[in-house]
């Protein structure tokens, strides 16, 4: 059986990427894969690379040694046949919780030689889920896609083939009375969450489904 690991890397379980990550999850599943969800906010304590370079260190070359709440996560995907990450966009990167994930998930990796540049031999489909209040439309201006890209580019080096998904505009409280921001059309904030938020959804089912069996 196919192991999946899903990691939701917004603090907020239930909201929007935390939904995605789980749907995904459950494509996978239903695709006959055993899935491991974590949500990073809710592990033991845990931080970014401490600079220890035992990765880079036999016998753990290419295995972070730091011992804290992201070491079973990182064994899981270590272990699994893809990945599914997600994180909301924080000031116009990923979360923090999710970067520190990334960097250990990453420099665990990295060789600092010419070749190979990547110790990891067991590459697995990655599918990267972010979520925005920016529509996708000022992905651009925003520097989004470029930001995008560069996680992919280093997502595919060092873990395998990455797919970006982004569910933009989302929803990001239910009751938006309760606060004077004024940058939000709401209307159409609230429309999207009951039109296009569940389209998402079952998007993210399809692909969760498609990373088990089928060309990635
Ligand atoms: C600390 C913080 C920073 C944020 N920064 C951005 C940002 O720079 N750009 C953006 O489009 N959305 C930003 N957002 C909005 C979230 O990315 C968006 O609401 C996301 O869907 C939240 O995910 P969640 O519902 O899973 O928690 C920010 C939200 C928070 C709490």
């Amino acid at each position: 059986m196919k192991k999946i690991a899903a990691i939701n890397g917004s603090p907020r379980v239930n909201w929007n990427t935390g939904t995605l990550v789980r749907d995904a999850a459950e494509g996978a599943k239903s695709a006959g894969a055993e899935v491991q969800v974590f949500d990073l906010y809710r592990l033991e304590k845990y931080t970014g690379c401490i600079s220890c370079f035992g990765c880079k260190l036999a016998p753990n070359t290419g295995k972070c040694i730091c011992r804290d709440g992201l070491a079973p996560v990182l064994q899981t995907i270590r272990e699994a046949d893809g990945v599914i990450l997600g994180s909301p966009n924080y000031l116009s990167n990923v979360s923090a919780g999710f970067r520190a994930l990334y960097e250990r998930l990453i420099f665990q990796s990295l060789t600092y030689k010419r070749e190979p540049r990547s110790y990891n031999t067991h590459r697995i489909p990655v599918l990267f889920v972010m979520t925005s209040n920016a529509p996708k439309a000022i992905y651009d201006q925003m520097g989004y896609t470029d930001l995008l890209q560069s996680y992919q580019s280093t997502l595919e080096t060092f873990v395998g083939d990455t797919r970006i998904y982004v569910a933009d505009n989302t929803l990001q409280v239910k009751d938006y009375s309760r606060f004077d921001w004024t940058m939000f059309d709401i209307a159409d904030k609230q429309a999207r969450h009951e039109t296009v938020f569940p389209q998402q959804r079952e998007e993210l089912f399809s692909l969760g489904a498609q990373m088990v069996n089928q060309p990635w």
